[in-house]
Formats: C-alpha cells, sequence, structure tokens
C-alpha cells in the first residue's frame, strides 16, 4: 500500500513518514523546502534503513502533481504541506491563501483525476478561536482570528463539500492541539527558520544559549498561575493518530473529524519547569504584555479519538521536553548542524 506524503520533509510529516514506514506502508514524499531541508529525509532514511521516493515538488505545480499520479498508483494521502506562522500569515496573506488553498485544491483535483479517494489532512485547534469552555469537544463552534486559521477553515469547509459530493471521498480531518518533542533518536526535530515563535523551540534555544531569555506573554490570565495553558502533545503520539486515521478511513464512507491532543493543559510556566526539572539547567525569562490573539486556555477532549479511532496520546510532558531538548543538543544549528 503506497501512501503519499506532502510536506513530508517538515516537524510533523517527517515523523508520520518514519511511522508510516515502520507500520510497513509503502511513501511517496514530496515537499518544496520552502521551510525544510532535504537533510530530514536523509535522516527518515538513515532512521528507518529504508530507501522511498522523495521529490521536490510544488502543490501548486498542478503538473508535478500528474506526473507523480501518473508514476505511482497511491491508497492514500497524508496532506502535511502548508504555511503555517500566524504572523507571517497576517503579513503576507495572499501567499497564505495561495499556497494553502490553492495547493489543496490542486491535490485534490489530481486525486479526483487519477481515482485516489482518502485523504488525511493536518487541520489546527485554531480553527476553536476562542472557546467558552474547555475541554474542546469537535462539535464546538468555529471561528479564526487570523489569514493562517482562515485557511484551515476554509480548507475544511472545502473538504466537507467535496465528501458531502461523492461518497467515494474518505476524509478525515485532524486538529491538532501543540505539537511538541522529537524523535526519540534525536535524529529528526522541529527546525524553525529564524527566531522560533512557538513556545518549545523558543524554550530549547535558551537552554542552549542562542537566545538570552524567554518572554513569557502575560501571566494575567484566568489561569492557575497567570499564564495560558495549552494541550501539549508528543509528535510520536501525533503520528501514531495517523496511522490510526489511515486504518479508519479502510472502513468508512465520508468526512470525520478528530481532536488529536492529550485532554491535559498545562501552563507556559508548567513547561518552562518541567523542561527544567528534566535538564537541570535554568531558563531565564521575564514577564511581558499579552501576544495579541492568544486565549488564555486550550485543551482537548480526546474523546473521540480514543473511541473510534483507538488512539490515544501516551508520552508525558516529560518525556515532551528530554526528547525536544534530545534533539537541540544533539542539533544545535537544526538541520544545518
Ligand atoms: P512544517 O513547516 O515543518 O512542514 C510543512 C512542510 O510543507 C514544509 O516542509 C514545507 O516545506 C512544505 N510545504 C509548504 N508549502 C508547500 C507546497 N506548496 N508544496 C510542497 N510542500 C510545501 O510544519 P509542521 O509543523 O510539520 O506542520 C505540518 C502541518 O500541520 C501544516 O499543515 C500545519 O499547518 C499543520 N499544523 C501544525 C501545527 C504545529 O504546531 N506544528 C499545529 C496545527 C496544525
Ligand atoms: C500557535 C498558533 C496557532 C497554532 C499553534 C500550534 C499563534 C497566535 N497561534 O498557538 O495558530 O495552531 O501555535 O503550533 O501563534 N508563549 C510565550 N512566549 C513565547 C512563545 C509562546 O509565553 O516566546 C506562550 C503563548 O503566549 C501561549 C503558549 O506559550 O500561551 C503557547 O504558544 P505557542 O507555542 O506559540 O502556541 P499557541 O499560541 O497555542
Amino acid at each position: 500500500m503506497t501512501i503519499l506524503v506532502t510536506g513530508g520533509a517538515g516537524f510533523i510529516g517527517s515523523h508520520a513518514t518514519v511511522e508510516l514506514l515502520e507500520s510497513g506502508y509503502d511513501v511517496v514524499v514530496i515537499d518544496n523546502l520552502v521551510n525544510s531541508d532535504i537533510e530530514a529525509i536523509k535522516r527518515v532514511k538513515e532512521l528507518t534503513g529504508i530507501d522511498f521516493p522523495f521529490y521536490q515538488y510544488d502543490l501548486l505545480s498542478y503538473k508535478q502533481l500528474q506526473k507523480l499520479f501518473k508514476t505511482y498508483k497511491f491508497e492514500a494521502v497524508m496532506h502535511f504541506a502548508g504555511l503555517k506562522a500566524v504572523g507571517e500569515s497576517i503579513e503576507i496573506p495572499i501567499n497564505y491563501y495561495h499556497n494553502n488553498i490553492t495547493g489543496t485544491i490542486n491535490l485534490c483535483r489530481v486525486m479526483d483525476e487519477y481515482g485516489v479517494n482518502k485523504l488525511v489532512f493536518s487541520s489546527s485547534a485554531t480553527v476553536y478561536g476562542n472557546p467558552s469552555t474547555v475541554p474542546i469537544y469537535e462539535t464546538f463552534p468555529l471561528s479564526v482570528t487570523n489569514p493562517y486559521g482562515r485557511t484551515k477553515l476554509i480548507i475544511e469547509e472545502f473538504l466537507k463539500d467535496l465528501s458531502a459530493s461523492n461518497p467515494k471521498w474518505r476524509v478525515v480531518l485532524l486538529r491538532y492541539f501543540n505539537p511538541i518533542g522529537a524523535h526519540e533518536s534525536g535524529r529528526i526535530g522541529e527546525d524553525p527558520k529564524g527566531i522560533p515563535n512557538n513556545l518549545m523551540p523558543y524554550i530549547t534555544q535558551v537552554a542552549i544559549g542562542k537566545r538570552d531569555k524567554l518572554k513569557v506573554f502575560g501571566n494575567d490570565y484566568n489561569t492557575h498561575d497567570g499564564t495560558g495553558v495549552r494541550d501539549f502533545i508528543h509528535v510520536v503520539d501525533l503520528v501514531k493518530g495517523h496511522i490510526n486515521a489511515l486504518n479508519f478511513l479502510e472502513k468508512t464512507i465520508g468526512i470525520e473529524i478528530f481532536n488529536l491532543g492529550t485532554g491535559q493543559g498545562y501552563s507556559v510556566l508548567d513547561l518552562i519547569n518541567t523542561f527544567s526539572s528534566v535538564t537541570s539547567i535554568d531558563i531565564p525569562y521575564e514577564i511581558v504584555e499579552r501576544r495579541p490573539g492568544d486565549i488564555a486556555i486550550c485543551y482537548a477532549s480526546p474523546d473521540k479519538a480514543k473511541k473510534i479511532l483507538k488512539w490515544e496520546a501516551e508520552k508525558s510532558l516529560r518525556d515532551m521536553c528530554k526528547d525536544s531538548w534530545n534533539w537541540q543538543i544533539n542539533n544545535p544549528n537544526g538541520y544545518r548542524s
């Protein structure tokens, strides 16, 4: 069974490729490397001891996609490729709408043309906006506050329309909470370009001395210690959920939505303290203004994934800190180390 992985050189896609190969699937990966490094592909091959085809293709090129689908008979597609930086999406919305939405439409067009109709799509908890209660269930109302989030919501709506149009489509939308951690080998991990936007890569860069101190964005939220609370999930747990989603697609029709989170909320200070306890490294920080657009608390109800996908996250916050640090210390400059 051959699975096409789009965005397979990226943080989550590279871990998913390892998981797919180790579960016995044949894999073909495409990535235009706009936010990743070819070294990630080499490391996935080295880690698994399995060679697989990689193409530096762009979802915006319909011709490249046709060439690919002419060459391989895919059973399903795992679609990770996309631009994901919230701040950048506000500055250059045209790129975000074009890349994420047109890219996904091109992918679905070519799938349709070649009779490939199973799709697992990377959505985000960002589509819940600021929820009125937690935990967050899949049935909660949706709203978004930035262009990146809007691309995810529009793609979700598009995929719902597509599924409604013809029962041959089988689609799973996976709404990720906050993926952190890395493969336990320390060979693949998250490799942000420039200054990290997200909390965990910022913490590891402070720990290794690349940044002086962490800015904690607000300590006046209505949470147990005043700092923001999130549902951090180990990337390896997250990608395991994708294998269960693939199995689920075998025996279902239509479209189904699942949260992928642990169901447990931890604050920014909880994460800093756990990281320090695991690594024995002090993380200097200062409390600054809230970051515009941030919400106080966000964590999943993972009940639906547990019940239907038979999946649940297993790794602890300590595991996440240990593996994030192991990746950082072994690759001080990411894949360019
Ligand atoms: P990433 O940037 O590391 O990986 C995305 C990959 O897609 C990159 O390797 C990039 O080069 C590639 N890509 C982008 N546009 C492309 C195009 N037009 N054609 C081919 N390749 C293209 O990001 P990630 O963290 O691995 O995220 C994977 C997916 O999960 C994204 O869709 C993202 O929006 C979604 N997601 C991520 C998070 C998170 O916190 N990391 C949370 C929720 C959802
Ligand atoms: C961010 C994105 C969201 C995306 C999610 C998963 C924004 C506004 N939202 O969410 O769309 O789906 O990542 O990748 O960017 N924090 C600090 N200091 C920092 C960085 C973060 O205090 O230097 C705090 C934040 O205020 C927040 C928590 O840490 O409370 C987590 O932040 P982050 O890792 O950026 O994730 P989200 O804001 O949840």
